[in-house]
């Protein structure tokens, strides 16, 4: 069946409305950065507040905040006592992420870390219990390697992006392709793990430590 725009917009007419709050943010996004289509959409936010919310971390790592819509969608199903780790490196959209966590009700669990995540996550040591994966696709991998072992058993990997728009089954030998195709690959082949593809927007790996 083919997601017509008629039918993507009754999927969110009958899913949970988004936040007032983050629809001020998606507009801000698209009138203030170049690459408005990085933010996640409308129904893919409601997807991971509601995962967040059956999971109750105590502890959510994100990698790429960009202007930090997912991270207020994940937020809203810590724990009590829970707090998310948002990493990015782009400075100069930091400032919006910054003004919208500070207007959330989050703002105190919201722990926004501005550099490379690839220096910043060996700096993590307490357990984590769920992880966003949305910054550059050639390091999933590597983020997965740094992540395992600090992810409690049981805990949960969401990895987006990880249909490519359809471009995993073309043989295009693009850099970012052939980086995503080994990912996928190499999750699937990991015993430690198990793994389900959902064919939401981009695609959505959710990931299991076993
Ligand atoms: C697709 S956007 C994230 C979108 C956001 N999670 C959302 O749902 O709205 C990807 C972000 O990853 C960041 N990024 C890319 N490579 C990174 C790295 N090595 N360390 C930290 N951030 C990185 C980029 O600056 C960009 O803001």
């Amino acid at each position: 069946m083919e997601l017509t725009p008629v039918l993507e917009r009754y999927i969110e007419q009958n899913s949970e409305d988004e936040p007032v709050l983050l629809k001020a943010l998606r507009r801000e996004t698209y009138q203030k950065t170049t690459q408005p289509h990085m933010v996640s959409g409308v129904l893919q936010g409601r997807i991971l507040s509601l995962l967040s919310r059956i999971i109750s971390p105590r502890l959510i790592v994100e990698i790429g905040t960009f202007t930090g819509y997912a991270t207020l969608c994940l937020a809203e199903g810590l724990s009590e006592t829970g707090k998310i780790i948002t990493i990015d490196k782009n400075a100069e959209t930091a400032y919006i992420p910054k003004k919208y966590f500070k207007e959330s009700a989050f703002s105190e669990k919201i722990d926004f870390k501005e550099g490379n995540a690839l220096e910043i996550i060996p700096c993590i040591n307490e357990p984590v219990d769920l992880v966003f994966l949305d910054a550059d696709k050639e390091n999933y991998l590597k983020y997965v390697e740094l992540l395992k072992p600090r992810l409690r058993s049981g805990g949960i990997i969401l990895a987006d992006n990880i249909l490519w728009k359809g471009k995993v089954v073309m043989e295009l030998k693009e850099k970012k392709t052939e980086a995503i195709k080994e990912f996928n690959k190499q999750i699937k082949e990991d015993s430690s793990l198990e793994v389900v593809i959902l064919p939401i927007r981009d695609g959505i790996s959710i990931i299991r430590k076993k």
